[in-house]
């Protein structure tokens, strides 16, 4: 993996081989760390970051949820996101705020513990599947169930929900497989370790919706804002183990990984040559983060 040299952390521009944390980081021992996944595009005007007003609110509402006090303004961590990606040489990287407890007291009262706020960047061409190649992502429906929204908030992206995550994703790879989809405790779909998940029945979309315990993803509002656009029929409701069986189609939304087709779900097979409505999408979609849809443009922040 190529990290950025240098980081932002707490004001200062610095050489990421130079920064170290102690071992003693609150936020190590108890998981309360939030975090915002971001790219950057090559884009018709130049390079671009996708969406940064909006993950930096979402970092703010996510932090707010732990009591971590960013002690700098939204405006101020957007231009130091734009900052470290100029610092490294503007490449289309990955950018990854981490606001977290450092070092004070240990015990679970984490007030006292001074908030840390730190911006890197790496290279992550790929996440699921082949570079430029559009195979489809094998999935399993993974035993381990969602945490749910009433024992961890899960619109906020805390590194504790990520516990789960990382023990269904170990649990699709020891099964031979490349993601896993997590039901809830109501045993409805909610998301995959790090997407969202969308499904196609007849030609109308479907999406779990908040209450199913899902990270509110930008990736998934952009897909639902463009089919409306498309006037392709979508709707956040609950999906049953049964309907994801039987979909059309289904794919995954994120960040890391953009929009990916879903060609296996366990024993089922799907077939990306039928998926129309991803095909118009993930099109439409790539039309957006390149800067060919000037109607999307305010989604686009110029480094
Ligand atoms: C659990 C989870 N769900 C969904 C997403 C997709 O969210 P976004 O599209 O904002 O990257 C992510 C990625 O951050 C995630 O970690």
């Amino acid at each position: 993996m190529e990290f950025g040299s240098k980081l932002w952390l707490n004001g200062q521009i610095l050489d990421a081989n130079k920064v170290s944390a102690s071992l003693f980081t609150y936020s190590l021992h108890y998981s309360t760390a939030v975090f915002e996944g971001i790219r950057c595009f090559k884009a018709k005007k130049g390079l671009i970051v996708f969406r940064l007003k909006e993950h930096v609110s979402r970092l703010f509402n996510s932090a707010k949820e732990y009591n971590l006090i960013i002690p700098y303004t939204e405006t101020q961590i957007i231009e130091a996101c734009k900052q470290v990606v100029r610092e490294n040489g503007s490449k289309d990287f990955y950018i990854r705020p981490l606001v977290y407890y450092g070092t004070g007291a240990l015990g679970l009262n984490a007030s006292g513990n001074p908030v840390e706020t730190a911006i890197m960047v790496w290279m992550w061409p790929s996440y699921l599947g082949k570079e430029g190649k559009d195979e489809g992502v094998r999935c399993t429906v993974s035993s381990w169930r969602k945490i749910p929204n009433e024992s961890l908030p899960q619109y906020a992206k805390c590194t504790a929900n990520y516990a789960n995550s990382s023990l269904a994703k170990r649990q699709a790879i020891e099964r031979g497989y490349e993601e896993a989809i997590l039901l809830n405790t109501k045993g409805t779909v909610a998301e995959c370790t790090g997407e969202n998940l969308f499904i196609v029945e007849n030609g109308n979309l479907k999406t779990p919706p908040l209450s199913a315990g899902i990270l509110e993803g930008i990736t998934r509002d952009s897909i639902i804002t463009i089919a409306k656009k498309l006037n392709i029929p979508v709707a956040e409701t609950d999906i049953t183990t049964e309907e994801l069986m039987s979909a059309d189609e289904a794919f995954l939304t994120g960040t890391a990984a953009g929009l990916k087709f879903v060609s296996e779900i366990d024993s089922r097979k799907l077939n990306v040559k039928n998926a129309q409505v991803y095909e118009k999408l993930k099109n439409f979609y790539n039309r957006v983060i390149s800067g060919q849809e000037s109607d999307f443009d305010e989604w686009l922040d110029k480094v």
